[in-house]
């Protein structure tokens, strides 16, 4: 077990480059299966979550080689639909082998994710989608188990309780595009993710119209072929970027970075007083140099809403603005693990139902601290980097997952910031 030291206070400065995205590649290694042919993916982060994707769909029957650090080959020429209990469970992303199973094999057995610390994470939609579709779903032991013997187009309504659903959405549409007849997908997720996923389905031949809309058309054909495609880069990644430069009163650039894939995300900075501009295409720059921080209102919501992928790294921004914030989750209503943690190094935060309130300005003070999932990691190291003396954030497994190299991009920006083994953490503070 390794943990993070972070001796905090130092303003940012630099350049960084921003990975795929996560959210867009691990669907993408689940849409290879849709075709008997090779794919490639070109552009993917080197994570964990990802290298456990490519272990389960070798699982599958895939070959799976990584060609270089971003590039993955993938050829599925046979594949079983019986996804592993052992591997998928680390990972709740592999319920998105289900939409690309069903439309290719005509059925499926995907164990059924739990639920995890930034709340329940239920699967009722992705059944909808499926059964609306022909299918039957059960649950046994464990599994979804799906026989689509009778896939067929139809029209579906994949809004929920929290909006739309992001795999979900990205099932049904693997799953459409193999279904004889068209499909109607309504209330649909419109993540530049999604996006994403159905350029590369275009690629591969899928007849889909109304991409970027909460209204999918889908033409079903018989079959697709392989294609390459670059993922997308991460928003999420490239926003943490930004943050770091605001609570340290930094200037960075930001390259490989789509800004019009974070419109509320810039304007909640401009607003608050970090200069947030698109300098150049595919870059952005970040100036807290001069300006001090304002207090903000955040309400997470499906995109083009506020992400809720950064609702805990602006909570440790929140925390040295000046003013009072107010944090809404309107997507997980429980995703506030990081509080306790951030109370901890001195923060003001009260909680109020799925509404955090932070009175800013404050100092934060080093500590040792918890992850507990992967955004509430990158919100501690946040803190840490804007804390006096040292900060020490453990279980940073959860950031492996989904931030590559976070720690050396940051390092390269010159932040104080080191990976120890475990046994380095003082027994006492
Ligand atoms: N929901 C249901 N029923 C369902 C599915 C979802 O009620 O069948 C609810 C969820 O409980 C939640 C809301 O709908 O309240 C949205 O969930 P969604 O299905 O959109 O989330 P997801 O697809 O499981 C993806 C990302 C998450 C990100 C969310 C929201 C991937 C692999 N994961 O999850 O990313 O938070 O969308 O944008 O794409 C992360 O990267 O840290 C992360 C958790």
């Amino acid at each position: 077990m390794e943990v993070l030291r972070i001796c905090g206070e130092i303003p940012l400065h630099g350049e960084v480059y921003v990975s795929g995205s996560k959210n867009a590649a691990l669907p993408q290694f689940a849409a290879t299966l849709l075709s008997h042919e090779k794919s490639i993916l070109k552009n993917v982060p080197d994570l964990s979550d990802v290298q456990f994707m490519g272990e389960i769909i070798s699982e599958l029957g895939a070959d799976v080689n990584q060609l270089d650090k971003t590039t993955w080959e993938i050829n599925p020429a046979n594949i079983s639909h019986c996804a592993p209990y052992e591997l998928v469970r680390k990972m709740r992303a592999s319920i998105c082998l289900l939409g690309p199973l069903v439309g290719r094999l005509r059925k499926a057995e995907v164990p059924m994710p739990g639920g995890c610390v930034i709340g329940q994470r239920p699967i009722d939609l992705h059944v909808r989608a499926l059964e609306g579709l022909g299918a039957n779903v059960e649950l046994d032991k464990g599994k979804v188990v799906v026989d689509a013997m009778n896939l067929r187009g139809s029209h579906i309504f994949l809004g929920g309780r929290n909006g739309s659903t992001v795999t979900g959405t990205s099932n049904a549409i693997m799953a459409a595009v193999l279904a004889p007849g068209s499909t109607k997908i309504e209330s649909a997720a419109c993540e530049p993710e999604i996006i994403d996923l159905c350029n590369m389905l275009k690629k591969m031949g899928a007849k889909i119209k109304g991409i970027g809309s909460h209204i999918l058309e889908i033409d079903g054909v018989n079959q697709l072929q392989g294609c390459t495609h670059e993922v997308i880069p991460d928003r999420i990644e490239a926003a943490t970027y930004a943050i770091a430069a605001a609570i340290t009163k930094g200037n960075i650039l930001i390259n490989n970075v789509y800004a019009e894939h974070l419109g509320s995300f810039i304007n909640l900075m401009n607003i608050s007083g970090v200069a947030v501009s698109n300098s150049e295409i595919n870059q952005i720059s970040v100036k807290s140099e001069q300006q001090s921080i304002q207090s903000f209102e955040v309400i997470t919501l499906p995109y083009p809403g506020f992400p809720t992928d950064l609702q805990a790294q602006c909570c440790a921004l929140a925390c040295k603005a000046k003013g009072i914030s107010i944090l809404t989750e309107r997507v997980y209503p429980s995703r506030f693990m990081h509080v306790p943690e951030l109370l901890r190094m001195g923060a003001d935060i009260s909680m109020e139902g799925a509404s955090c309130m932070v009175k800013g300005g404050i100092n934060l003070i080093g500590a040792p601290v918890m992850a507990s999932d992967l955004r509430a990691s990158a919100a501690l190291i946040l803190a840490g980097l804007a804390a006096k003396g040292k900060t020490w954030v453990q279980r940073i497994y959860h950031l492996d997952r989904g931030y590559d190299s976070f720690e050396k991009k940051l390092q390269a920006l010159g932040a104080n910031i080191e990976r120890v083994p475990q046994s380095k953490l003082p027994k006492s503070f």
